[in-house]
Formats: structure tokens, sequence, C-alpha cells
């Protein structure tokens, strides 16, 4: 029977519009049930079949059962849309009264934070700070320091050139030769200068780019004797007054007398460990009475005025003062290492 059909066709799509959970569930079904080709479509075409009296009943069977099931798809279609909507709105709610993010706070580098201990130290007693360019002439690095070409002592800084007579600084000491020049012949000053400087050199104690700061007092009758009390001063200003410091005999072009100077050792105290190999003693910086030649060549006049100058490494005093024993750490920027700081 037809009417039987139709009715196993209705209670078919309703129990798949039970099961079915998307927008295009609804749509198959439909096209299953009521497109072209539709099941319940192809009812219709079996009417011919009928006799003249049924005809007009089981075509009115057929269009009940369609508008019910249409009726059925579209509750179900609103239903699905609106489960979609608050869904939507579930899932992009704000919950307002949940606590900020925090930012991340910054901090300083343990480089910069040495470096700022460093100047702040020398601020006080009078100096001031200058700078200079990384990318240096070679009249600057060296002919201005007793450094004439050919000179046997520029072999001991391995430069890195950009053209025949420009270079990456490899010390900080061009900026002694700058500040002579920029003043009036043997006017007295008293700077530092920290940076940059550039060296083709890489290990755990070694990097090509690393930083220095350099100092220079300049005036009538500076004796080694000042050098010496100011320097001790410093060291025992980064390092603690209980640190011992003593001067060595060394030999740089732009000093005479040259000094390298030592701290007892940061982590023994002086006894003899590891880090000062048996010494007691750790190097931390080279100085001297500034050689009568950079003067001359830089306008001053020795006979008129005397003047001392140091050099030293900022990353070698943040190792000793902080017990880090490979400086590649410092440019690494690992936030586990940078934290402690
Ligand atoms: N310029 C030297 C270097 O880089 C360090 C130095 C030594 C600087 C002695 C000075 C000094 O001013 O007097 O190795």
């Amino acid at each position: 029977m037809i009417s039987d059909k139709i009715e196993a066709i209705k209670s078919a799509v309703d129990e798949q519009i039970a099961k079915s959970e998307a927008i295009q569930d609804v749509q198959d079904i439909r096209v299953k049930y009521l497109g072209k080709k539709g099941e319940l479509t192809s009812i219709m075409k079996e009417l011919k079949s009928l006799s003249k009296e049924d005809r007009p009943k089981v075509g009115q069977l057929v269009n009940t059962a369609r508008g019910i099931i249409e009726d059925h798809l579209k509750r179900k279609m609103e239903d699905l849309k609106e489960c979609a909507l608050e869904n939507k709105i579930q899932s992009e709610k704000i919950d307002i009264t949940l606590p900020g993010r925090k930012p991340v706070m910054g901090h300083e580098h343990p480089l910069h934070l040495t470096r700022r201990l460093m100047e702040q130290s020398f601020l006080n007693m009078g100096f001031s700070i200058v700078e200079g360019p990384d990318i240096e002439s070679d009249y600057y690095n060296f002919q201005c320091l007793n450094l004439p070409e050919d000179h046997p002592a520029r072999d001991m800084q391995d430069s890195m050139y950009v053209t025949d007579n420009i270079l990456l600084r490899t010390h900080t000491s061009p900026l002694e030769a700058r500040t002579l020049q920029s003043h009036k012949p043997n006017e007295p000053f008293k700077i530092i200068a920290p940076g940059k400087v550039y060296r083709c050199d890489y290990d755990a104690t070694h990097s090509p780019i690393f930083h220095q700061m350099e100092g220079m007092i300049v005036d009538k009758g500076i004796r080694f004797s000042d050098l010496k009390g100011m320097l001790e001063d410093f060291l025992q200003d980064i390092f603690g007054t209980q640190t011992k410091v003593r001067f060595r005999a060394s030999y740089f072009p732009f000093t005479e007398p040259s000094a390298e100077v030592d701290i007892s050792c940061v982590m023994c105290g002086g006894k003899g460990c590891r880090v000062c190999s048996h010494t007691g003693w750790l190097e931390i910086l080279g100085c001297g009475m500034t050689n009568p030649n950079v003067l001359r060549i830089n306008g001053y006049d020795p006979n008129e005025v005397s003047a001392f100058a140091f050099g030293m490494g900022v990353e070698r005093i943040a190792m000793l003062k902080y017990g880090i024993d490979d400086l590649r750490l410092f440019y690494e920027n690992d936030m586990r290492f940078l934290n402690q700081f």
C-alpha cells in the first residue's frame, strides 16, 4: 500500500532528523527524501498506476506528508542554528573578573650592571664619561698611541680591518688620543671611556666583541702613586675592601712605566684554587704612566703635564665578580642565566 510507504518515509525522516547534529545533515535528508529524485517525490510518479478515484486521495496524502516533513526539517534547522550561535557565544565569552596577566619585568643585563657599577665608582672620583666610534682609523687605534706601522706590539691584538686604514677598534685606548686632541694643549682632564671592542678571538674566555673601559688622568704633577691609590680604591669598590691589589711590571707601547694589576683571588681569598691557577692572584687590568711620545703626538707637552692611563675588560670583571666561568653565557640570552641578576 502506498499509504504504508508514506508512513514509513515519515518515520524514517524523523528518526534521521533526531540523529543529525549538523546543518549539512539536515540538508542531506531534504535531498534524500524531497529532492527531484527523492523517495517521497518518486511516489508521485507511481500515481499514474492508480485508479482515477484513488489518485487525488493518494496525491493529497503525499502532499500532506511533504508539508509535515518540511516543517520538521525547518524546525530542526532552526534548533541547530540556535545551538551554533549559543556555542559561539560560550566559546568567545570573556570573564572580565579574571585578574590581568602581568607583563614580565625586564631588568639590567649583567654586563650592563657591571659597567654601571664601574662607571659609578669613577664618577664618584670625579671622572667624566666619553665615548667614541666603534669603527676606528688605524691612526687613532694605533699611530696616536705610539704604535707606528710595523710596530711589533700590533701583533698583540688580532685586528679586524675594514680597509687598509679603517678597522673595528681593538681597544678603547683610541679615546685617550681623541680626548687629548679635543682639548686645548696641556689642558687637564679625567675621563673614562666604556664601549665595545673587537678582536679575532673566540673561546670560553674570549669573544670577538667584548667591552672595555679605558681611563685617563692628565694634569700637572700626576705620579705613579696617584695611579696606584686610585686603582686600589676602584678595585676595592667593585670587589670589596678585603681585596688585595698588586702591581706587576709589564709592557704597553702607550705607557712607560707599564704595569699589570692583579687582585687577590675572589674565590679563595688568596689561598690558591683552580680559578687563580693556585697562585692566589687574578690579573685584572693594564695601566701605566702615559708615554711622553703619546702626549707629544697628541699635542701635549710632557715637560708641562704628566698622565696615567688604564684599561680593563668589563666581561672579565663581571665574570670574577659574579663567579661566571664561561663568557659566552653573557651573549646567549638564556633567561635562566639572566634572571639570576
Ligand atoms: N689597551 C690595552 C689592551 O686592550 C689595555 C691597556 C693597557 C690600556 C694599559 C691602557 C693601559 O690604557 O695603560 O690590551
